[in-house]
């Protein structure tokens, strides 16, 4: 009843951004993205008789009362689904800063959901895996599969066909992507938190589900074609569009700091030169900069040169979910 898996993180190009179902993490609209290698995380989960209640120690450290009660939510989840019914020890390792933009809620239920159920010896396929990791964190949907993915919102209530589609396997196409840290300082307005408040206040939101199915449809031509230009304008003007959707929110909120536009400013002056780098933002002031592989090292030296900037991470597309001795 113990088993240990990996899951890296993953960057949304198309970005997931609203639910319309919190308690089944049904998403408002479909979003795709990239596995990638730079980042994961490691969990082991243990089921055991004798507990009497479940254990989450996140990097060596017994964590809070409020992320095992999160993670003690999810696994009964899982529980439910498989027909365990034993308390849990769960240690997870992230190798990737937690709750800063880098996307440690994908990574994190992605190898928690599927260590959990490969402990309790129920052999389920991705598609499903896809769907429990869905109802820990919408992103972890994704991370399931390696390369470029698609989460399909899907139109049941009940969430049977809101899961993700792998579009591009690893190795398919060898973009490249710059994690720029400005801080690993934990958010103050968590994922969760933040698209709750836009869709419920931000008179912008409809504007942003207005134009999402064009930016989903163009992004999936360009990558059909290998059109990196239209992949990178399509990306950044739908990360933009996110972000100006919290401006509208009640109370307003950005995610964005002073150090976040010096980098968006050198992006558009390696452009002006002719060097084809794109941005996109996540919950965070962390910039994760586009590449393809020939324009790698002008772009980070480029970028080296801010001085904000504390350590820049290249990232290559990465890898589904794998399984660890323990
Ligand atoms: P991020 O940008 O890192 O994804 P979020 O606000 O989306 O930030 O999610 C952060 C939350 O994800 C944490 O508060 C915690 O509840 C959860 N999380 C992070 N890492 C793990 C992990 N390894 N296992 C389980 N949950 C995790
Ligand atoms: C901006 O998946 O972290 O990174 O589903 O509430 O756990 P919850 O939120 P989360 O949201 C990610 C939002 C985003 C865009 C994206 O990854 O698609
Ligand atoms: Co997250």
């Amino acid at each position: 009843m113990k088993a240990k898996a990996r899951a890296h993180t993953n960057i949304a190009l198309i970005k997931y951004w609203g639910k319309r179902n919190e308690t089944l993490f049904l998403p408002m609209n479909s979003s795709l993205s990239i596995t990638l290698d730079r980042f994961y995380t490691e969990t082991s989960v243990s089921f055991d008789q004798e507990m009497t209640k479940d254990q989450f120690y996140l990097n060596g450290e017994l964590a809070t009362d409020q992320e095992q009660e999160k993670v003690s939510v999810f696994l009964s989840k899982i529980r439910r689904y498989t027909g365990v019914d034993s308390y849990a020890r769960i240690e997870s390792d992230n190798f990737v800063p937690t709750s800063a933009g880098f996307a440690s809620s994908a990574s994190g239920y992605a190898a928690l959901t599927a260590a959990a159920v490969k402990a309790t010896g129920i052999e389920l396929s991705l598609k499903q895996l896809s769907m429990l990791a869905r109802q820990g964190s919408g992103s972890a949907t994704r991370s399931i599969y390696g390369g470029f993915v698609e989460w399909q919102k899907g139109q049941h209530e009940d969430g049977s066909d809101s899961f993700a589609v792998p579009i591009l396997e690893q190795g398919e196409w060898d973009l490249r992507v710059l994690a720029v840290e400005v801080t690993t300082q934990a958010k103050k307005i968590f994922s969760r938190e933040g698209m709750k408040r836009t869709v419920e206040t931000s008179p912008f939101y409809s504007g942003w589900l207005e134009t999402i199915e064009r930016d989903l449809a163009a992004l999936k031509q360009a990558i059909v074609m290998r059109n990196f230009t239209k992949l990178g304008e399509t990306l950044e003007a739908n990360a933009l569009k996110m972000h100006a959707t919290t401006l509208g929110a009640t109370p307003p909120f950005m995610y964005w700091q002073s150090e976040t536009f010096q980098v968006m400013e050198v992006i558009q002056e390696l452009r002006e030169d002719g060097i084809e780098a794109y941005f996109t933002i996540d919950a965070g002031p962390n910039v994760k900069v586009i590449c393809e592989p020939r324009n790698e090292s002008v772009i980070i030296d480029k970028l080296t040169q801010i001085d904000t900037v504390n350590h820049i991470y290249t990232c290559r597309v990465g890898p589904g979910i794998t399984y660890l001795d323990r």
